[in-house]
């Protein structure tokens, strides 16, 4: 079905800003939600997630995509009760508000529901988070899920955008013969932001209730992506100076031996096979 009256709950974020700029180009009728101040209008509405009493009147929703949140790792470890009343308790609060405007929720979570033992967790699995992000997503995930047909969970592995800012500072200082140092043991699913958005979209339009899962076909360290990017752009491979976040002296807030997920139902529902990691680094760079 075609989608009528979408909101975006948090526009500004990353994938906010592409989801948005996406369905406008489709012609949908958008509203977007925002915290800035100096740019509101009908179609961009403030919404804190943490002042409920401000939120605005919904009216009749077709479709609501939630992506605002609290994604920072660090923040959720260090300020769990705050970044928790935003990622579990308003969120929940807000699904069930534009649940009762008519909306189908669509909210999108994260392989981190799983304690990333096994490769291609499937859907299905307990989440057994190992971070204080993780927690509340997969906390979050269970209210969405509880609405029923009328929500679905969208779960991402590591999202690569044009503009990444990890890739631009490689590529910068690449460029300007600079050594980098990328992590030989941290790794990650990586997916094109466009994958994501087409995901998303086609979720929605189609009410795909439940959990849809989004992954690339295997995981990649960081320095592997480093090393892709290096070749990319011809740069000398010696700058290439791969270190274990541990020797680094790093410590992260998960090191997970596996990120992908099955994708099962995003090839059987619609025809999409778990793409190449690599190519979601060729897309953010182009
Ligand atoms: N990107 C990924 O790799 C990835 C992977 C898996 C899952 N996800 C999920 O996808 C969703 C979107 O992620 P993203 O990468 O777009 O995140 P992001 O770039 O950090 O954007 C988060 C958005 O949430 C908004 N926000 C934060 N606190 C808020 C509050 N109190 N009230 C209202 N809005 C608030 C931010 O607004 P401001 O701009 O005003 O700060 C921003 O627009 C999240 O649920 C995330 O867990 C993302």
């Amino acid at each position: 079905m075609a989608l009528g009256n979408v909101w975006i709950i948090g526009a500004d974020g990353s994938l906010g800003r592409v989801l948005s700029a996406n369905l406008v180009a489709r012609g949908v009728s958008l509203t977007a939600t925002t915290r800035r101040v100096d740019c509101l209008d009908d179609r961009r509405r403030y919404l804190d997630l943490g002042d409920p009493a401000c939120w605005p009147a919904f009216g009749e929703i077709d479709t609501a995509f939630i992506c605002a949140g609290a994604t920072s790792l660090t923040a959720c470890r260090y300020q769990p009760h705050q970044t928790r009343s935003l990622n579990v308790t308003a969120t929940a609060e807000l699904a069930r508000r534009l649940n009762d405007s008519g909306a189908f929720i669509v909210y999108p979570s994260t392989n981190q529901v799983f304690d990333g033992l096994t490769p291609m967790a499937n859907a299905t699995t307990t989440p057994r988070p190992q971070t204080e992000y993780g927690r509340q997503k997969a906390d979050a995930e269970r209210h969405v899920l509880a609405l029923g047909e009328q929500a679905a969970v969208v779960r991402l592995t590591k999202v690569l955008a044009a503009g990444n800012a990890l890739l631009e500072e490689w590529r910068e200082a690449l460029r300007s013969g600079h050594p980098i140092q990328p992590f030989s043991d941290l790794r990650a699913s990586t997916i094109p932001m466009s994958l994501v958005v087409n995901v998303l979209v086609r979720v929605a339009e189609s009410r795909l209730s439940g959990i849809t899962q989004i992954s690339a076909d295997r995981d990649v360290t960081y320095a592997e992506v480093a090393q892709h990017l290096t070749r990319k752009i011809a740069a000398p491979e010696a700058l290439l100076t791969p270190i274990s976040s541990t020797d680094a002296g790093v410590l992260l807030d998960a090191l997970p031996k596996h990120t992908t997920l099955d994708t099962s139902r995003l090839t059987e529902v619609f025809g999409i096979k778990a793409p190449d990691p690599l190519h979601a680094v060729d897309e953010a760079i182009a």
